[in-house]
């Protein structure tokens, strides 16, 4: 057997999947793609964790938006961060061109233009649907984990929710929450100590001096009402395509406190409503 049929036959009999696959492209070999002799991945192990590495221009981002398009096309909702804002691009159809029409008949896998069903969203002041969650549901455990509180400072804000909750106070924004710690440290101190044991002022002030930084990051675009809903993420379209929401986050690299409050946020509230046997409702997978 050549070189080139051993590798024929091995990547022919490595990509042999049971189930439905999805198509990543050709195999090379020596530089050279060998017509039709596809690459793929089954379609059951995209709920595990990947890594796509290459150098700039080895075709990371066409790779990570053709798995988008071929996940949707299969019902899957897609969420994506678009951390460069080169992604979104998938809402819209591209354009062929002879380079293009050379691939697809190499890899032997039929292709047109096409968008996508698509939602771009932002938590910043970008255009698309605004995602925001009030103080309270993003609770005190994830609220001192951001704004680095010691565990002093984390009991604090734990006993203003407790306090919050307990009469019905609303905890919607940053402002809510700035309104209460000042009333903790000041009229409302003695009522609160009453209830809840001591708090000190130095602490409170504190606290006070990182909700403030966090807002002069921007994160009052991000606290408040109306809350996201994990399940307008696994929205399908009228052709049971699911959709792909982008979230447009190319303008927060330097906020790095609004980032990664918004990504603990939107993950713990995605880990929780959609558990890993999801995959398990696709019988043909
Ligand atoms: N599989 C591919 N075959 C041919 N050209 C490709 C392929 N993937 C990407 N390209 C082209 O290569 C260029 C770089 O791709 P891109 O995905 O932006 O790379 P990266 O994100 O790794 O920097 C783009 O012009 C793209 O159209
Ligand atoms: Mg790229």
């Amino acid at each position: 057997m050549s070189n080139k049929e051993k590798f024929i036959s091995d990547i022919t009999s490595g990509y042999t999947f049971q189930g439905s696959s999805m198509v990543l492209g050709a195999a090379m070999l020596d530089t050279q793609t060998i017509e039709g002799l596809q690459v793929k991945a089954p379609l059951k192990t995209f709920n595990r964790h990947g890594l796509i590495a290459g150098a700039t221009g080895t075709g990371k981002t066409k790779t990570l938006q053709h798995i988008s398009g071929e996940l949707a096309k299969n019902g899957v909702s897609v969420l994506l961060m678009d951390i460069k804002g080169d992604l979104s691009g998938l809402a819209k159809p591209g354009v062929t061109n002879p380079k293009i029409e050379e691939r697809v008949q190499k890899i032997g896998a039929a292709w047109a233009p096409h968008g996508f069903s698509s939602e771009l969203m932002t938590i910043s002041n970008q255009d698309g649907v605004r995602l925001r969650a009030t103080v309270s549901e993003f609770g005190p455990v994830l609220l001192s984990k951001i704004l680095e509180l010691n565990d002093v400072q984390g009991g604090v804000i734990a006993l203003i929710f407790k306090f919050c909750d307990n009469y019905d106070l609303p905890l919607l924004d940053l402002k809510d929450l700035k309104k209460v710690l000042q009333y903790a440290s000041n009229e409302g101190k003695a009522e609160i100590e009453k209830e809840f044991g001591a708090i000190s002022p130095a602490t409170v002030g504190t606290i006070l001096r990182k909700v403030v930084e966090l807002e002069s990051q921007g994160a009052e675009a991000f606290f408040g009402e109306t809350s996201f809903d994990t399940n307008d993420l696994l929205r399908k379209d009228e052709n049971g395509n699911g959709y792909i929401n982008i979230i447009r986050l190319n303008d927060i690299q330097d906020k790095p406190k609004l980032f990664s409050t918004f990504m603990l946020s939107i993950l713990s509230e995605i880990y929780q409503k959609c558990p890993n046997e999801e995959i398990s409702k696709y019988p043909n997978w």
